[in-house]
């Protein structure tokens, strides 16, 4: 049976490259995509070809491109390589993408991922000229059934003048409700509570909307979605995971959370991964998550029965994951929900919920302030994503990650973090490979004292040690810091290639 259910919907089957020429020069594009997971797989190329040919006759041809968070190569990648894209948000990963963001190309604006729909919503980034997404099927109601990612797709559909759909049959037909899509967000004054109790709560319809006037096109692909594979679990991730859980176990022991914890969150890259891992190995059980993507990790949970339910806004698998999701998306859409990234990363669910937060970082500073986006102050790595929106608002915030970056000539425990992304007033436990500092209750001095001692890499330890105190001996202020010293560290690596003197 045809995906695409609708009459209506079917004399709008089209080419891709008939598609894009909808799009127009100036436009903000509002295109699905989540972690390399539902994403356009076809018109984002045709789009990239139209742009080129139209730079080939010397015409302007611009777009902003507004997404979920990070896609793939078919998206970002042929976007980003156009050097046709003059503005992006939010998250992004894509290498073509990066390198046009750090050249100054493209103007990328990096908000929290639970802000960007309502600002898209309330018209702070302008009109949406159109939306491109990709669903698993139309059904006979005009109604789009979407597929491995939700992110922004209900309000870029919502607030676009056109809409173009990219109907995927590589993506099953079983994902049909596995989704919660929330309509029940009203611009403010007039906004009322999320009602979400428990994480598995559903409190929308398994659909997206859409209005049938404003589809110009319809395209139909049977292209896989790609994800990336996760990095092989090492020594360093094993001992980080096993911090982390034994640091949990130690919670419940003195009864301030739950045996069954709280709903876990976790974020993107290989070391949150890893951490899943280690649960899966811990005599954890009866968990629940309140997340925003579903890694490899957690379906292993979910298979073993140590996880209960799970939300997300996506998939962030593996591709042998994501064809195991496909393959056996009936029996997952029981534990399950995929709900707009507005609803899975709002403050006010993951605050109620009281959620334990796990996220990477790229470095922190001994006073546990913490960059999660930029390489030595300046060079965008992906966004802040959604670690804003967990650490902020969750009831234990934690980072993970190695002592050590690129061969251990970075320490990622430095005395000031060259970009602040989380503040020390929010960041509560670090763990690295060589343990974990629990942060809470400490003043500045033994906070800097317990992430030298407990999570500091052995070459960084003594200079984290020698600063701080020389620090103390140069201002006995609340915050020891030596202002003609405190991003040397960045500087000696930018100079010599190393952080070590
Ligand atoms: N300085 C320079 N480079 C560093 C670094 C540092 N202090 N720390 C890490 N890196 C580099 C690593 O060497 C690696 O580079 P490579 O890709 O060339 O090998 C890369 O950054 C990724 O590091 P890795 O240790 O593999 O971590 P990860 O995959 O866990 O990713 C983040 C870490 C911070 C980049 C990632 O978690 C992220 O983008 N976070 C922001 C968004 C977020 O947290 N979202 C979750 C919300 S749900």
């Amino acid at each position: 049976m045809s995906r695409i259910r609708s009459p209506k919907f079917q004399a709008k089957v089209m080419s891709a490259a008939d598609a894009a020429s909808f799009i127009e020069n100036g436009d903000n594009v509002g295109v699905a995509g989540f972690t390399g997971a539902g994403y356009p797989k076809v018109l984002p190329g045709a789009l990239a070809d139209r742009i080129n040919d139209a730079k080939a006759k010397g015409e302007e041809f611009r777009i902003g491109l507004f997404t979920g968070a990070s896609t793939a190569p078919e998206l970002d990648g042929v976007l980003g390589e156009t050097g046709a894209i003059s503005y992006r948000t939010p998250y992004q990963s894509e290498p073509a993408m990066r390198n046009a963001i750090n050249a100054g190309i493209t103007d990328y604006v990096d908000p929290h991922l639970s802000h960007t729909s309502a600002q898209v919503r309330q018209g702070f980034l302008g009109p949406m000229g159109a939306a491109i997404v990709e669903v698993t099927a139309i059904t006979e109601d005009g109604e789009l059934i979407p597929s491995s990612s939700v992110g922004a797709n209900n309000v870029y559909i919502d607030c676009a003048e056109k809409v173009i759909i990219e109907v995927n049959s590589w993506q099953s037909e079983d994902l049909e409700g596995m989704h919660d899509i929330y309509y029940g967000t009203q611009l403010p004054p007039n906004n009322v509570p999320i009602p979400i109790l428990a994480p598995g709560d559903r409190i929308g319809q398994p659909h997206f909307r859409v209005d049938p006037d404003k589809v110009v096109a319809v395209v139909e692909t049977d292209a896989a979605d790609r994800n990336t594979p996760f990095k092989p679990l090492d020594e360093d991730s094993k001992a980080i995971a096993g911090y982390f859980i034994d640091f949990l176990k130690n919670e419940v022991k003195q009864g301030r959370i739950p045996k069954s914890l709280l709903p876990l969150q976790s974020g993107v890259g290989n070391i949150a991964n890893a951490v899943l891992s280690g649960l899966l190995e811990s005599d954890l059980e009866n968990l629940t998550s309140y997340t925003e993507v579903i890694q490899d990790g957690m379906v292993d949970l979910i298979d073993s029965g140590k996880l209960k339910v799970a939300s997300a806004t996506a998939f962030s698998l593996s591709p042998e994951y994501a064809v195991k999701m496909n393959e056996n998306a009936a029996h997952y859409r029981k534990s399950i929900v995929l709900r707009p990234q507005e609803i899975s990363n709002n403050p006010e669910p993951i605050r109620r919920l009281g959620v334990i937060s796990c996220n990477g970082l790229i470095e922190a500073d001994m006073f546990g302030n913490v960059n999660s986006t930029h390489i030595m102050g300046s060079k965008m790595m992906n966004g802040i994503g959604g670690s804003g929106d967990f650490t902020r608002n969750s009831y234990i915030s934690c980072f993970v990650t190695p002592s050590v970056a690129k061969g251990g000539d970075i320490s990622c425990i430095v005395p000031m973090v060259s970009h602040h992304d989380h503040t020390e007033h929010d960041v509560m436990v670090i763990v690295t490979e060589q343990g974990i500092a629990d942060l809470r209750r400490l003043s500045p001095r033994k906070r800097a004292r317990a992430i030298i001692e407990k999570c500091a890499h052995p070459d960084y330890q003594p200079m984290l040690l020698d600063y701080l105190e020389r620090a103390e001996k140069t201002t006995s202020l609340h915050t020891p810091q030596d202002m003609t010293e405190a991003l040397s560290w960045h500087a000696r690596f930018l100079e010599t290639g190393s952080m070590k003197v």
